[in-house]
């Protein structure tokens, strides 16, 4: 019998060597080691040997059964790793083909001017202890409008032309009351924000907007804006100017002219429309400005007690400021675009010239 476990594990040893593929190795060790496999075949003849040589028997047999396997490991190891590798031939990845057409001058992505902008910005408050807050593009009435002391038969949202959603059959108003829009200013986020915080605080808001308005060279349906508020105690008109004055420098990197005019919204009080000196035409007035020579930029003021009321906070004990930057504007003036729609119109030729790699 011994000699018997002994050709059993030279055979089994060489038809190893022949396999192929691990299903092969995988039969063969079925063909040895299962149940009804050769070595359960010997080893079942045992009860016929006497003690000793049961002892030397069951020893042999449980070594050769251990040395199976580790065969059948180490040759299923081997065979994966030459599948690996014989994949890794025929699938060759190209590591070079993205390099190769970048130097073919191929176009490839990179973030928006819009987009770049608004990280400057960002950045610009961060250092000065603004926190960067969120709101959802799909607003409700009451914080498009009525938190921001807009009433619904107040003459001012005639201002804005609103994007509204409404029930596709039956035009109902949702179950809450509210109606629902595409938001038409950040100014929406003044009141989440308010009402999520207690003051001191300040922070800034930035994202898309979106009116229902006839394109030209200085309008779109969507474009970008960045809310900015401060509220604690006995904040003034003095440190709205200064944080504008400094944004502004920071942004243009010069000192740019700028105006300050009384402007009318209804969510402040006093309101005021920031002008800045048209950089595009220096002045002499182009299809940007209007021909005025200034344009617009920073539409802001102190918020308004109804408005502070909304966000929980008590016009008595403190006030504040806030403003509403036009993000659009501000990245045609720096680069001197003379038509706004340019940054949605997907001409590769533009987008790419502000990639910075
Ligand atoms: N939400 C206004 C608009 O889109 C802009 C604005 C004006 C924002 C004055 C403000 C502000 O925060 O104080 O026209």
């Amino acid at each position: 019998m011994l000699d018997k476990l002994e050709t059993l594990l030279g055979e089994f040893e060489k038809q190893l060597r022949d396999c192929k593929t691990q299903a092969d190795v995988l039969n063969l060790k079925a063909q040895f080691l299962g149940k009804k496999g050769l070595v359960s075949e010997v080893l079942g003849q045992l009860k016929n040997a006497d003690a000793t040589e049961r002892k030397t028997i069951g020893a042999k047999a449980n070594a050769g059964k251990s040395s199976i396997l580790e065969s059948i490991e180490a040759k299923l190891n081997e065979l994966e790793l030459s599948e690996v590798n014989k994949k890794l031939k025929e699938q060759r990845i190209d590591i070079s083909l993205r390099e190769s057409l970048f130097y073919q001058g191929a176009k490839h992505g990179g973030p928006h001017p819009i987009t770049l902008i608004q990280r400057e910005i960002e950045d610009i408050f961060l250092t000065m202890g603004f926190e960067i807050i969120d709101g959802p593009h799909i607003e409700d009435e009451f914080h498009n409008f009525e938190a921001l002391n807009i009433p619904a038969d107040h003459p001012a949202r005639d201002m804005q032309d609103t994007f509204w959603f409404h029930h596709p059959h039956t035009d109902e108003v949702p179950a809450d009351g509210k109606k629902r829009l595409l938001r038409t200013h950040t100014s929406t986020i003044q009141v989440r924000g308010m009402s999520q915080r207690k003051p001191p605080f300040k922070f800034i808001a930035p994202g898309k907007v979106f009116r229902c308005e006839r394109t030209d060279a200085s309008h779109e349906m969507v474009f970008h804006q960045l809310e900015g508020m401060m509220v604690g105690k006995d904040i003034s008109v003095a440190n709205l100017i200064y944080f504008m004055k400094t944004l502004l420098g920071e942004i243009f990197k010069k000192d740019v002219e700028v105006r300050l005019r009384p402007g009318f919204f209804p969510f402040v009080e006093p309101g005021f429309e920031l002008d800045i000196r048209c950089l595009v035409c220096r002045g002499s007035g182009c299809s940007v400005c209007k021909k005025v020579g200034w344009v617009e930029l920073l539409p802001c003021g102190m918020v308004h007690p109804n408005v502070l009321r909304s966000g929980n906070i008590d016009p008595d004990e403190f006030n504040g400021f806030a403003f509403g930057l036009g993000l659009d504007r501000l990245v045609m003036m720096r680069y001197g675009i003379d038509d706004i729609r340019h940054f949605h119109g997907g001409d590769l030729r533009f987008i790419s010239q502000f990639q910075s790699y």
